[in-house]
């Protein structure tokens, strides 16, 4: 299956901002692809797909992750806004057939990042910060950051998503704690 294919799978799944949104996700995980050596093609199936559960019901997607065998931890549960990624690599593997691990793993951690992301992982995540129709203040910075080193435009994600938890008084998932030692971590190294 192409790019068309994928359009025309999520199109009917997402509202018409959410799709504009995945297109835009999609066309920025290929640029950084290119831009850091990555299989583009991987990355753009990855871009496409990444939101595909966002906009179905919370009651229908806790439905689906039962079907699918998805057990979900006490900050999971209260988190619903990881429902759609977890969701959403099981889906593309069960009902769309994709089997390769890093479009899944890049899917699966879209929104909490994790230790040890894998390149296609970092392009994801930072592509989904940094798309066309974002404009939230420092996006542009992060932009910049993002063509200069894909680690630094990294951390800088998780520590948004970690700033904005806090201040909204929501649990932190244990992935994104992970990823947030292992960024800063490996920052200091290099
Ligand atoms: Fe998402
Ligand atoms: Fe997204």
């Amino acid at each position: 299956m192409n790019r068309t294919d994928y359009q025309a799978i999520i199109k009917p799944f997402l509202s018409k901002k959410r799709y504009e949104h995945s297109i835009c996700v999609c066309d920025e995980a290929v640029h950084l692809a290119r831009v850091y050596d990555a299989n583009e093609q991987k990355a753009e199936t990855a871009g496409i797909l990444h939101d595909i559960m966002k906009d179905v019901p919370p009651d229908e997607q806790l439905k689906m992750m039962m079907r699918y065998d998805i057990l979900l931890t006490d900050v999971e549960r209260s988190a619903q806004k990881l429902w759609h990624a977890m969701l959403g690599a099981a889906y593309i593997e069960n009902e769309l057939h994709i089997s390769d691990p890093e479009i899944l793993n890049a899917v699966r951690y879209h929104t909490t990042g994790r230790a040890e992301m894998t390149t296609m992982d970092k392009i994801l995540f930072v592509a989904d910060f940094i798309s066309a129709d974002r404009d939230y203040a420092g996006v542009e910075q992060l932009r910049k950051s993002a063509v200069v080193s894909l680690d630094q435009a990294v951390a800088d994600g998780i520590v948004f998503t970690i700033q904005d938890l806090v201040q909204a008084g929501r649990p932190i998932h244990p992935d994104t704690i992970a990823a947030y030692n292992h960024a800063i971590l490996n920052l200091n190294q290099n």
